[in-house]
């Protein structure tokens, strides 16, 4: 699901919003709950930026004192009890509330739906939302990363560098009809494909992006979506840079890659395939309790990049071989053929092929990896 309002009804709807009579404005809640005082804290330090805005409904995503500290602290690289709240850059609250700040009024129950909610937030400025002039978004879940889990758990909202926050008190009414929902960390920013996978320590795919000179293409392309098998993805498909030539690595790299259509969890279906970078098909299954590119499942789903999302594979995605005689190629990569997680088998076809190559170029030839990956958190 994804949830965001419509473009031009949405001043009206917000203005048509019923105050009810007894709910708190925004200070007022806020006062109310001392685990809140450093987000009113930097709330109040702009006030003007608030404007009337949640006298309009809204959601906000209020995280808590500790959540707060431990944010500033990482991004200012001090520490945490040392931190002055009120020497807050007006850029970084205007930020860090419009990352906090969905437009539409939704209750925990809107957020826990089965799949998961994709919802729009506030986020429009260029370095953290590259998406053709839409705000960027987060994710919510009660059913993992991929929203595919089979029983429910606590809500949870997922946002960049793979961040996850513990929605630990909801539905707390404000006035104009608006919720506040308590987390226990902060939204963390989106970040590009290679801030991303620097943030993790993945030298690997770092090593391809700037071996292939792509760095550039992922961080700046609006509307970029990345399948990334994690280094240990690499290792068991027992690929080493050193055995590919530059053109191989790019290929690989576009196979895992797409560009146009976002694809967040919400909007992949079932069985359907979709067209990479390479000009091949992936297809992916929702099956399980997981989410599969091909066969393989993704680890880690949903990380928010400024330009788009990235999914974490666990393994490594293989195209299938044109013109094989087992006729799987150009399209349907979903075969058993499709991919390659185990440790250095290369899928049929193109191991007869190429038989006397060592086994990183058999699987390098139309093997290989991605961009983004982010099972680390910042904070
Ligand atoms: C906020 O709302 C009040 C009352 O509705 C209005 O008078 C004021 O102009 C508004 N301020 C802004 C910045 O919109
Ligand atoms: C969030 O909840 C999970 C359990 O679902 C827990 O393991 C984790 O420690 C919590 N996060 C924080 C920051 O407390
Ligand atoms: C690297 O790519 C950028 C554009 O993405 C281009 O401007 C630059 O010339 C390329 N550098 C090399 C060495 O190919
Ligand atoms: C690849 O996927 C696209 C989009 O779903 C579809 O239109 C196209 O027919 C597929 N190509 C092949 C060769 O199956």
């Amino acid at each position: 699901m994804f949830l965001r309002p419509p473009r031009l009804l949405l001043l009206s709807t917000l203005i048509g919003s019923i105050a009810s009579g007894w709910a708190h404005t925004l200070p007022q809640l806020i006062e109310a709950h001392d685990e809140l005082s450093a987000f009113g804290t930097i709330l109040g330090r702009f006030p003007d930026l608030l404007g009337n805005l949640t006298a309009r409904g809204g959601t906000i995503f209020a995280p808590t004192n500790t959540a707060i500290r431990s944010f500033v602290s990482a991004e200012a690289g001090v520490d945490p009890e040392a931190i002055d709240l009120s020497s807050l850059t007006r850029e970084l609250v205007s930020d860090f509330f419009s990352y906090h700040y969905l437009p539409l009024s939704l209750r925990a129950e809107d957020l826990s739906v089965r799949g998961g909610a994709l919802v729009e937030t506030s986020l429009l400025r260029e370095r953290l939302a590259n998406l053709d002039g839409t705000p960027n978004v987060v994710y919510a879940s009660a059913y993992g990363s991929t929203g595919l889990e089979i029983a429910p758990s606590p809500l949870k909202i997922f946002s960049g560098v793979g961040q996850e926050s513990n929605v630990t008190t909801t539905d707390l009414e404000i006035e104009g009809g608006g919720f506040v929902h308590i987390i226990d960390r902060v939204l963390n920013f989106p970040r590009t494909c290679t801030d991303t996978a620097e943030t993790a320590s993945l030298s690997t795919l770092l090593d391809a992006l700037v071996r292939t000179n792509l760095t550039e293409v992922v961080d700046t392309t609006p509307k970029f979506t990345c399948f990334a098998p994690t280094d240990e993805a690499f290792r068991a498909a027992g690929i080493d840079l050193d055995a590919l030539s530059t053109d191989q690595i790019a290929d690989a790299l576009k196979y895992h890659s797409i560009v146009g259509d976002i694809g967040y969890s919400t909007a992949f279906e079932d069985s359907q395939q979709y067209e990479t970078l390479l000009g091949v098909n992936v297809t992916v299954h929702k099956r399980e309790g997981q989410l599969f590119i091909n066969d393989v499942a993704v680890e880690r789903g949903n990380v928010i990049m400024t330009n788009g999302v990235a999914h974490v594979l666990s393994g490594v995605l293989v195209p299938p071989v044109s013109g094989s005689p087992s006729g799987t190629g150009g399209g349907d990569a979903s075969g058993p053929g499709g991919s390659n997680t185990g440790a250095g088998a290369a899928p049929g076809p193109s191991s007869t092929r190429t038989a006397d190559a060592p086994s990183a170029l058999r699987v390098g030839k139309y093997a290989l990896m991605s961009l983004i990956f982010a099972t680390l958190v910042l904070v």
